[in-house]
């Protein structure tokens, strides 16, 4: 953690501050105020007395980092990755696990009642992962020349790393080989490692700015062990990423509660193992409908196990890769009573619109709904929303427009699906009222 704090702390000549920090900001910070301005600290704990170095100023507050912990928080604690302050993947190892969720509660609520002016918001459960560590089964990795690692926080720079706690034990041991890899493709590369511990095998999707030969893909085979079944090169333009050419199996096959999924290359899957089946029983708790609508519904992941609870489901995604899984995923476990098509968000609301629906399960990426989704709702008004998030900004700008139309919200809980990490998913039950 020194190295960067003292390579950024060069970049400037800033005087060091001494704060207190009042509370988390979402984003891994914490907050402080001195003689009228904000700012928002890397690396501490709420309570904590800390001397800071400003690095960054921004529009509306400063960004600094701890020169000095004065008076360390009891949460504080030893991050285990050695690479943990330099990597920008992770940003809560230095707090006890049990005091980041308590700290992502408090965010999460916090933009709730402030973003989404939410009044008599119910208490916030939380369902913590089991494993802290070594819980992601897909893990996007930086290349550059030797080196495999991840971004430094909010910058390009790759910082090679050996191993990452937060991946699964499994996709570690493959970092030796894709440095390998990484230094025969001569040029900038992103590894999209899968791994399926229900089957103990890997698909790899390599993203380079140049099209690999067939020969050299082929070839990298030889670095990497078999159960690497699939490998693919793609092209990323902007945020979306396109196969270029492909070798092996393009999927690999996941069981969860008694249930199996063919996952392609192309489509999402929930990245923690270990919360799979408290993720899924925590979606369905006192669910149950005549007719419901699933928007974002992947390939299927909630909606196989939402079937059983009522008359029929309707489900879609606008990914054609995640909507052929689902159709497949459907066959093979048996379901009768569900439907998956391909379409976006808007358009199944407005294909749907004036029929009776008593559930309307929402999924959607971190943009949240659009304002034309969140417009139809309200026209057509399913009598549930059942809204699972992984943004709390968006959620809370999504719920004030929901519960200003006519909702209240029944539960929300707190999913920590991403350990160490800022990151906070959340599932939330919404009633009409009459
Ligand atoms: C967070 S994932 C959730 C998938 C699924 N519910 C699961 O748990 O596996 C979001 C999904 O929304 C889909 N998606 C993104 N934008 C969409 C849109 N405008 N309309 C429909 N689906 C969209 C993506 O393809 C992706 O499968």
């Amino acid at each position: 953690m020194k190295s960067s704090q003292s390579s950024e702390t060069r970049k400037k000549n800033n005087k060091a501050v001494d704060l207190f920090i009042e509370k988390p900001v979402y984003g891994g910070y914490g907050l402080a105020r001195k003689e009228g301005k904000v700012f928002l600290v890397r690396y501490t704990v709420p309570g904590e007395l800390i001397k800071a170095i400003p690095i960054r100023e921004k529009k509306d507050h400063t960004e600094a980092l701890p020169l000095e912990i004065k008076i360390p928080s009891e949460a504080r604690r030893e991050p285990v990755c050695p690479f943990y302050g330099k990597c920008g993947g992770c940003h809560y190892q230095h707090i006890e696990y049990d005091h980041q969720v308590r700290i992502k509660k408090v965010i999460l609520e916090e933009s709730l009642t402030r973003i989404g002016k939410i009044k008599n918001l119910p208490e916030v459960h939380t369902l913590m992962s089991p494993e802290e560590f070594g819980y992601r089964i897909r893990v996007q990795f930086k290349g550059d020349g030797d080196r495999v690692g991840f971004f430094r926080w909010g910058e390009r720079e790759v910082i090679g790393v050996e191993y990452c706690p937060v991946s699964h034990p499994e996709i570690n041991t493959l970092i030796p080989a894709l440095r390998r890899v990484s230094a025969e493709a001569g040029m900038p590369c992103e590894f999209h490692v899968s791994y399926s511990p229900s089957e103990d095998k890997f698909l790899i999707i390599i993203v380079t700015p140049t099209e690999l030969d067939k020969e050299i893909l082929e070839s990298f085979r030889d670095f990497l062990p078999e159960r690497v079944v699939g490998i693919g090169n793609y092209l990323r333009v902007g945020q979306s990423l396109t196969m270029r050419k492909w070798t092996g199996r393009e999927y690999l096959l996941y069981e969860v509660k008694g249930k199996r999924f063919r996952v392609s290359a192309g489509s999402f899957f929930q990245v923690n193992w270990s919360l799979w089946e408290s993720f899924v029983d925590t979606v369905l708790w006192d669910i149950n409908y005549r007719k419901a609508i699933e928007l974002y519904g992947g390939v299927g992941f909630f909606t196989l196990f939402l079937a059983e609870k009522g008359n029929f489901i309707e489900a879609s995604d606008s990914n054609p890769s995640a909507v052929n899984d689902a159709q497949y995923n459907a066959k093979i476990n048996g379901g009768e009573n569900l439907l998956f098509i391909k379409n976006s968000a808007y358009r199944h609301l407005k294909m749907r619109g004036g029929e009776v629906i008593d559930l309307l399960v929402l999924d959607p990426p971190r943009s949240g709904l659009s304002q034309k989704e969140r417009d139809l709702i309200l026209k057509n008004r399913p009598e549930r929303i059942l809204y699972i998030s992984c943004n709390p900004a968006t959620l809370a700008r999504d719920l004030g427009h929901l519960t200003a139309g006519g909702y209240s919200i029944k539960r929300t809980v707190l999913v920590d699906n991403f350990p160490q990490t800022y990151h906070i998913e959340s599932v939330t039950l919404l009633e009409i009222q009459e």
